[in-house]
């Protein structure tokens, strides 16, 4: 006869009493679940990974550093029974039995009376899946089941439209340095919920491909701007669009608070009344060394690592760099928008006393198919860059730490 099926069903813990038998691995693994279901845990074992131990440090939970005793079960609305312990395990299931104390039991799914599901959360749902019966259960499947059904919810390849009604306004989401796959769950999920993006030219374009065919999609770059600034246009697009009461997202490459103009957009809907969400992106500054083999810190090598705008030559007026300060600092310099204006900074570099010999990389298109990188020297990027014809965008990275990797070039 076929068994009956497991019934689904959420427990609603709050200050309730959950008994925990065994500090091991399962505990540690089911323990953060518990403590975020608000359950008042008590956990009765001789010993405890340093992970659950830093849980009862914490007063996450109550450790009972002692074995299974007759009663610990007896007040308790649910029971994990983990321990390496089998007779102990045993006899405390019997005692959940007898306190009719729902009871998961690791060793012993058969005499378990509850079981586990393998859960995941997406957007303030829980998805939770149990196999139906004790026999051929598969817990790899499971997982995989949820793991399918929590990806495709968080990338938009599986979509389940909200009924009730979206709130309009904008989401400016860092894309990360250009490679698809390095945004942020929240950003892809944002993107895959829009009604408009508007996105810049750098960060994963490969994304918009993808969007379905009612999807507005604007390029920043060709927003007319007549008498206003580009920026000013963009902003007003923002604006009218999220107006019209659609979701609208603002695509930026890298953060949207790096040389990203993230807070001008920002005050400009707060000015409008516009409610707008910011979500961080994984920075170029970081991911496209990385991305070519340069960590921008390294023991013993760099302590630290100075972000810099490169997009003014350091003898221009408008420019807010202390190159001299920089030129004394020993960690790693980064400089972002600086390809046309290397050859300059590197001289200045030099002239407040930075050696010349010091290594410099370029890495242009850094996590796209067209990655590359060109090493130099202070003393000959600015030859370098023409003879190798180097482009925008690139992020120079000058320092001990270009040499600290196993590939100096590519
Ligand atoms: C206007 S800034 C925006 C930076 C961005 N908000 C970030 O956090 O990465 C543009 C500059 O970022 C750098 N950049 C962005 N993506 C890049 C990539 N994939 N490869 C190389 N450089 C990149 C280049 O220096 C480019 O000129």
């Amino acid at each position: 006869m076929a068994e009956n099926p497991a019934y689904p069903v959420g427990l609603r813990l709050t200050g309730r009493k959950v008994v925990v038998l065994g500090g091991g691995q399962v505990a540690q693994r089911r323990l953060p679940a518990l403590i975020a279901a608000g359950a008042d845990i008590l956990l009765v074992s001789p010993e405890a990974t340093p992970s659950v131990e830093a849980m009862a440090d914490a007063g996450e939970i109550t450790w009972h550093k002692r074995p299974y005793a007759e009663g610990d079960l007896a007040d308790a609305w649910y029971a994990l029974i983990a321990s390496g312990d089998t007779e102990a395990n045993t006899r405390a299931s019997a005692e959940a039995e007898r306190h009719r104390v729902w009871c998961v039991r690791s060793d012993d799914a058969d005499a378990a009376t509850a079981w586990t599901p393998a859960t995941g959360h997406s957007e303030g749902v829980t998805v939770a899946v149990l196999t139906t019966e004790a026999r051929g259960r598969d817990p790899r499947h499971t997982a995989a089941i949820r793991d399918a059904v929590v990806e495709g919810l968080r990338d938009g390849t599986l979509v389940a439209p909200h009924h009730r009604t979206r709130t309009p306004g904008v989401a400016l989401v860092g894309g990360g340095p250009g490679d698809p796959d390095l945004i942020t769950v929240r950003g892809r999920r944002l993107l895959a919920e829009a009604d408009v993006v508007i996105a810049d030219r750098l960060g994963p374009r490969d994304l918009l491909a993808e969007l379905p065919p009612h999807v507005e999609v604007i390029d920043a770059a060709k927003i007319p701007y007549g008498r206003f600034m580009a920026q000013e246009a963009i902003n007003n697009a923002l604006i009218e669009h999220a107006k019209q009461g659609k979701s609208v997202v603002r695509l930026k490459g890298g953060d949207p608070y790096v040389f990203g103009r993230g807070m001008e957009e920002l005050n400009a809907l707060a000015e409008a009344g516009i409610p707008c969400t910011v979500v961080p992106g994984i920075s170029s500054s970081i991911s496209v060394p990385g991305a070519a083999g340069i960590p921008v810190t390294h023991r013993g090598v760099a302590h630290e690592f100075t972000v810099v705008s490169g997009h003014v030559a350091p003898d221009d007026e408008r420019s807010l760099v202390d190159w001299a300060s920089l030129a004394k600092l020993t960690g790693t310099l980064v400089i972002l928008m600086g390809v046309d204006k290397i050859g300059k900074i590197a001289e200045t570099l030099v002239a407040h006393g930075k050696p010349a010999d010091t290594p410099v990389a370029l890495v242009q298109e850094g996590t796209t198919a067209a990655q590359r990188r060109v090493d130099a020297t202070l003393a000959t990027v600015g030859e370098t860059v023409r003879a190798q014809q180097v482009k925008p965008p690139a992020v120079i990275v000058i320092g001990a730490v270009v040499g600290v990797g196993p590939q100096t070039s590519a």
